[in-house]
């Protein structure tokens, strides 16, 4: 198959490319290697992926919409992954006009590219940030989600929205993905893992927000990876028990569907200090601070529709994943 992926350069995306080449897809890469974090890592993950038979590169935004139309033009891809976005919840405190550029603006040109050059399949990253100041846990899809508490989250909410009504009016089948706190090898600087690992290891304090008490349904990026792809092989059509009598938000009788990606096995933020600790040989020195604005306490994902649409779960422990991680952060960086 041919798939184009938005967000190539970044963590899930690299990642996710890879193992559609392993099976002998062909990959469109898409990224405007923006400097949100270090861009050396984003070069380094693409300079993994440039040399492997099957894989070319565009490198562009998703809001210059002529090169993106260029793109579909050319490479014609028959299922799309949309992953480039403005991510991070702190970031967009500050920043906000960011996450509408790349999340709103930028996946409206996705959606209409897709609906003009008759793409069969339309997944894209949604967040477990969306279901903002819920506190029934865990997390399922057919709860609402109308409390973001970031316009982060807001935005992640609104490409759900903005696909359901793609997938009504023009039948785009449409999958978005809540993936729950994603870690592992060739992740991402800006989050806790990488930070901690950073600090720790150059015997710097570590900012434990919420004085370490809230969980994390910490889920491993192979995992997140397996998720992504069972989900873009599985096109959804209209869902015959949608009753629009009593309508979940899980369903539609559009050809749309929302899973939660998580590994339904949530750890203290104060345990998962102790396994870099473990994996580092390191003692961490921790500053207690309050939870940060627009952070929420608590996450869980209820991965049920996820097992009974496509027979798959999350399911590696944290203990493995950080010891991992720390392999892979010794040898990239050389500490
Ligand atoms: N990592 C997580 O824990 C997590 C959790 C929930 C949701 N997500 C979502 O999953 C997706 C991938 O996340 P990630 O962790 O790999 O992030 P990432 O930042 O590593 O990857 C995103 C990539 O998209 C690119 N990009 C950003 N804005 C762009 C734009 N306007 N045009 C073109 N390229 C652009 C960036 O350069 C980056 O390489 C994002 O949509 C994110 O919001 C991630």
């Amino acid at each position: 198959m041919r798939i184009l992926i938005t967000g190539a350069a970044g963590f899930i995306g690299s990642t996710l490319a890879h193992r559609l080449l392993d099976r002998g897809d062909e990959v469109l890469g898409y990224d405007n290697l923006n400097d949100y974090y270090d861009v050396r890592l984003k070069q380094a993950r693409l300079d993994r992926l440039t040399p492997r038979p099957g894989f070319s590169f565009v490198k562009a935004a998703l809001e210059d919409r002529a090169a993106l139309e260029a793109a579909f033009d050319t490479f014609r891809p028959q299922r799309v992954v949309n992953l480039a976005a403005q991510a991070g919840v702190r970031y967009s405190l500050e920043n906000p006009r960011a996450y509408v550029d790349a999340n709103i603006v930028g996946f409206l040109n996705i959606l209409e590219a897709c609906r003009h050059k008759g793409v069969e399949h339309l997944v894209y990253a949604s967040s477990s940030s969306v279901y903002g100041s819920n506190r029934k846990l865990p997390f399922a899809v057919e709860d609402s989600v109308d409390h973001p508490v970031s316009l982060y989250a807001a935005s992640k909410k609104a490409n759900e929205l903005m696909a359901h009504t793609y997938s009504h009016l023009f039948g785009l089948p449409t999958t978005g993905l809540r993936f729950f706190t994603v870690y592992g090898p060739w992740g991402r600087p800006d989050m806790a893992l990488f930070l901690f690992t950073r600090k720790i290891l150059a015997g710097e304090p570590i900012d434990v927000f919420n004085y370490g008490n809230h969980s994390r349904d910490f889920t491993y990026i192979d995992d997140i990876v397996e998720g992504v792809v069972r989900t873009l092989d599985r096109v959804p059509g209209p869902d015959p028990a949608f009753d629009p009598m009593q309508p979940t938000p899980a369903s539609s009788s559009a050809p749309y569907r929302v899973y939660n990606i998580g590994n339904h096995t949530p750890v203290k933020l104060s345990r998962y200090i102790e396994l870099i600790e473990e994996a580092t040989g390191r003692r961490a020195e921790k500053r207690l601070l309050p939870l940060q604005p627009g952070d929420v306490p608590d996450t869980e994902a209820d991965v049920s529709a996820l097992m009974r649409d496509t027979g798959y779960s999350p399911g590696t422990p944290v203990e493995v994943g950080v010891r991992r991680f720390v392999e892979w952060y010794r040898d990239f960086y050389r500490v």
